[in-house]
């Protein structure tokens, strides 16, 4: 059933010219059919290149605001239109701006995974894989950090040549997992190696053999010597390990590590897309995307 439902989707999207992105967090019959599928700055950049007309961004809404920013004549299908991400939408730019006012010698480093409106405030974007190098590569010594406080904190130490101000905003299904969870599970696995993506709190990335967004756990782990790994981000990275490495363990970090956005995609819904009569195409005012669009080429810019 899933296979045939994944030829089909595979054979219309090569008639039809449309080209699927997925993030890692999706399932992995999902992951399957796409083009490619990696974390939010690898996808970034593969928006910019893909050579189809349409995209089919299988994530999160921002991930697809981000798509239409850099290929703006494309047209760009969000797999599913309630798929938002609660961290995006924390803060709104008037708060931003008026730390601006408070704070003007400061540039505005906005995580990602933020709307396209707060975007038009943010000197430059970063992701969980590129937040590190991008903050030590920028000219100014002061940065106001948004909105994931988690993220901020792992930059923060990890750019201690640099001031920082965070806000206290992050990820609800990452900064849930508390260190005594984490202890717990690491005591109950002796010989596994945890590896945590930096949404989670500061004592339970102090708790990591290593820390790095999706792709790069992924990629660790399945370059790692090791046999046995906990896995501190969303579960579907779990899922995809154990069928790339099916010779190792993988344990996950929690039950509850499941983003509700991440799943609410599913294959009937790509097939929809695909036909042209499902998920939401991406629309941004102009005026919106022109002045969001500068810091995600920024990010790429110094990222690379
Ligand atoms: P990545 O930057 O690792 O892709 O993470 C995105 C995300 O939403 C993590 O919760
Ligand atoms: Fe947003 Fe957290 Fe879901 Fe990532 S896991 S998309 S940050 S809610």
């Amino acid at each position: 059933m899933v296979k045939d439902l994944q030829q089909k989707i595979l054979k219309l999207k090569r008639e039809r010219g449309v080209c699927i992105l997925a993030h890692s967090y999706m399932p992995e019959d999902i992951c399957e059919i796409a083009d490619f599928s990696g974390d939010s700055y690898a996808l970034a950049i593969k928006a910019k290149t893909v050579p189809q007309n349409t995209v089919v961004m299988c994530g999160v809404r921002f991930m697809a605001e981000t798509v239409k920013m850099l290929s703006p004549h494309k047209k760009v299908i969000l797999s599913n239109p309630s798929a938002g991400c609660p961290m995006a939408e924390q803060f709104g730019k008037d708060y931003i701006l008026q730390l601006k006012r408070e704070y003007p010698d400061h540039a505005v480093v906005a995580y990602v995974n933020t709307t396209a409106e707060l975007k038009t405030v943010a000197d430059v974007c970063v992701t969980s894989s590129s937040a590190v190098k991008i903050c030590k590569a920028i000219p100014q010594k002061n940065i106001i950090f948004i909105p994931d406080i988690n993220l901020g904190t792992f930059v923060k130490n990890n750019v201690p040549e640099k001031n920082f101000i965070l806000v206290n905003g992050g990820c609800p299904v990452h900064s849930g997992i508390t260190k005594e969870e984490a202890s717990a599970v690491k005591n109950a696995r002796p010989n596994a190696l945890f590896l945590v993506h930096p949404e989670c709190s500061p004592e339970v990335v102090a708790l990591a053999d290593f820390v790095g967004s999706t792709a790069g756990i992924m990629d660790f782990a399945q370059k790692s010597g090791a046999e046995e790994f906990i896995i501190g981000t969303e579960n579907a990275i779990v899922e995809h390990l154990q069928y790339k490495c099916p010779h190792k363990k993988f344990y996950p970090l929690s039950k509850e590590l499941i983003c509700r956005d991440m799943k609410i995609t599913t294959l009937p819904d790509v097939l929809n897309c695909v036909m042209g009569t499902g998920g939401e195409e991406i629309v941004l005012k102009e005026s919106v995307r022109a002045a969001a669009v500068g810091c995600i080429e920024k990010m790429i810019e110094y990222g690379g």
